[in-house]
Formats: structure tokens, C-alpha cells, sequence
């Protein structure tokens, strides 16, 4: 993709001044501001309507420009050195000396440090002389943005500027993987767990459903178009939308593809710009028939069951 210095240097002008704008990466747009400001990381929230106890993820251009905020450690940069930039985000304890607002994380001891793949914001980190904090850009619980239209569909003119970046070519956030003892995955996502191992070569656990969330009422609603969903539906009820994993020989106004041929990948890819057709379309709910639960298959089962608790 081509650069567009300008543009760079339109949000840098105003992540200077501790404005929030709308950035590509690869996995999803975000509502990126200066990770060292409070200022900045206050207005995130705001325009997100994001709980204040839900931290934010800070991007970074490489490993150098970490050093100061975090302790590095064998794992971090074995997976560093094969990952990054990539969909991936680890959990880090941070060094007393680190300058990320304690408003980006909740004044937790620890950070999430992600080192995004997309040239643009790779071009816009490169010239900053902060990281950013960048949430996903929709509002809390809701679908996340794979292009620059969702994000002026979600916030309209409250977000002062997007950077253009096209559509995120891998379409769904990135893997969350604590590494601050033995490794642990918070959260499915763009990297595929089995390819982590390989690196790794040791046991990773998957605490996707944290322990604090003690009833599975209070599980929080996410990721949802705003229309209930219905997970391994047998029938399809009236004015619903049937969601399937490949193309089916029925061709019916109310039937959605997730991909051709069911390639796990491609299906991820186009999930969430799919989410929000139906809702734009005007169907009621949406009935999803099976997907299996492989590979990326469980990043989309993941979301879709979270959706589902609309
Ligand atoms: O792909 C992505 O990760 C996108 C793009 C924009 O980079 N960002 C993203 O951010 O998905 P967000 O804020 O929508 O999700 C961040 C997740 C939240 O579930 C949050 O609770 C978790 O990361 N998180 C942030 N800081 C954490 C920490 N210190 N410990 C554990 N979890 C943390
Ligand atoms: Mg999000």
C-alpha cells in the first residue's frame, strides 16, 4: 500500500496535541491517542463509551521504543523475533520508570504491548515520539471496524480525523498471550494458538473466560451487531439471516457466506464486515449454522457465542 505522507503527518499534528484518531492495522481499525498523555487516553474512553477499568492496548514501533516501559523476558522476544509486527498481543509487567498513563491502564502493574504489521500506522509510529493507545474503533460491545466507512458509521463527525488504510486484511483482533509467568492466552485472535506453541515449545493455557467472571450471566456482551445472534441454528425463524461458514447451493436474499469454500481464514477476514451487513440490511436476528471449531474456527465460534449473548 502506498504511503500518504500527508496524511501521516495530518494525525500526527493531532495525536501531538492529544487528539484521538481513527488508525488502520491489520486485525482492526482502532481509536488511537498518545499513550503517554493523560488527556488523550481519557477522551479514548469517552468516545468509546469503554468502562474505565477495561485497559487499553499500546502500539508501539519496535522493541526499542519499549525498552523504557517494560520488562522483557525469553518468551516475549522469541516471540517477538518470529511475530512481530504481527497480530499479537502480549502482556508485560511494567518498569517503575514507564511514562504509559495510568488512565490507558487502569493503574494496573501491567501492560498490553502490541507492535502492529499495517505500513500506515507503521509509518505513523515511526515519526512519533510516543506509543499510542489504541482500542478497537467501534463502541463498547459492539462489532469491531474493518474499514474506514464502520468507523465513521460508528462515530461519525466525533472523531476528528481517519486515517485511510483500506480494508484490515486479517479482520478479527489480535491473539492476546500473557507472558509474565507461564504463558497464558487471554484472548483468540488473529494469530493461531498452534503456531505460537511452535515457537514456544511449551505448555500455553487458554484462560479466554477469566475467572473473575464468576456466573456465565455476567459474562459481558461483545462483539454483537446489535441484533440477537443464534449459534448452531437447525431453522430459520422469519425475517432472520442465516449465516453460514461456505456457500450453499441456495441462493436466497437472507442467506450470507462467510467464505467460498469454507477457508477458515477467509471467513475470519470477512466476519465482522458481513456482522454489520445484516444489521444494515434490516434483518431481526441471525441464525448461524455450524462452524468448526479448528484453527481460526474458534477465534469466529469465540465472538459469535459472545455475540450471541445480545
Ligand atoms: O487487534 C487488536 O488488538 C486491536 C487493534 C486496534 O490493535 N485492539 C483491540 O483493543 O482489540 P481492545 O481495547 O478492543 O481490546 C483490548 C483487550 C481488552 O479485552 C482488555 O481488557 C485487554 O485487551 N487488556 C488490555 N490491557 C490489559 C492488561 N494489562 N492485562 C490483561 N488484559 C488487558
Ligand atoms: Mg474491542
Amino acid at each position: 500500500m502506498k504511503i500518504n505522507l500527508a496524511n501521516i503527518k495530518k494525525a500526527k499534528n493531532l495525536l501531538n496535541k492529544s487528539e484521538c484518531v481513527a488508525i488502520p492495522t491489520e486485525t482492526v481499525y482502532g481509536i488511537a491517542g498518545n499513550a503517554y498523555s493523560d488527556s488523550a487516553c481519557k477522551k479514548i474512553f469517552k468516545l468509546k463509551k469503554r468502562p474505565t477499568n477495561n485497559p487499553l492496548i499500546i502500539h508501539y514501533y519496535n522493541l526499542k521504543k519499549l525498552k523504557g516501559d517494560c520488562d522483557l523476558n525469553g518468551d516475549f522476544l522469541k516471540l517477538y523475533k518470529r511475530f512481530c509486527p504481527g497480530p499479537i498481543t502480549f502482556i508485560l509487567n511494567q518498569k517503575k520508570t514507564s511514562k504509559i498513563s495510568k488512565i490507558a491502564t487502569n493503574k494496573k502493574s501491567t501492560l498490553a504491548v502490541r507492535f502492529p504489521k499495517h505500513p500506515v500506522v507503521r509509518s505513523l509510529l515511526k515519526y512519533l515520539r510516543f506509543p499510542i493507545a489504541a482500542p478497537s474503533a467501534n463502541i463498547s460491545s459492539r462489532v469491531s471496524a474493518v474499514t474506514s466507512s464502520d468507523v465513521k458509521d460508528d462515530f461519525g463527525k466525533k472523531i476528528k480525523y481517519i486515517l485511510e488504510g483500506g480494508r484490515s486484511s486479517v479482520g478479527v483482533e489480535s491473539t492476546i498471550i500473557d507472558l509474565r509467568k507461564k504463558p497464558k492466552i487471554l484472548r483468540l485472535g488473529g494469530l493461531e494458538v498452534k503456531v505460537i506453541q511452535k515457537i514456544l515449545k511449551k505448555k500455553i493455557s487458554i484462560k479466554i473466560n477469566p475467572s473473575n467472571i464468576s456466573a456465565p450471566g455476567q459474562l459481558r456482551i461483545h462483539y454483537s451487531p446489535g441484533i440477537p445472534i443464534r449459534l448452531n441454528a437447525k431453522e430459520i425463524k422469519k425475517d432472520e439471516a442465516l449465516l453460514l461458514i461456505k456457500k450453499s447451493k441456495i441462493n436466497k436474499p437472507n442467506y450470507y457466506f462467510l467464505s467460498k469454500k469454507g477457508n477458515l481464514k477467509e471467513a475470519t477476514k470477512n466476519l465482522y464486515t458481513i456482522l454489520r451487513k445484516i444489521k444494515k440490511d434490516n434483518y431481526k436476528s441471525i441464525a448461524v449454522g455450524k462452524i468448526p471449531n479448528k484453527g481460526f474456527g474458534k477465534t469466529i465460534n469465540d465472538r459469535l457465542m459472545r455475540a450471541s449473548k445480545f
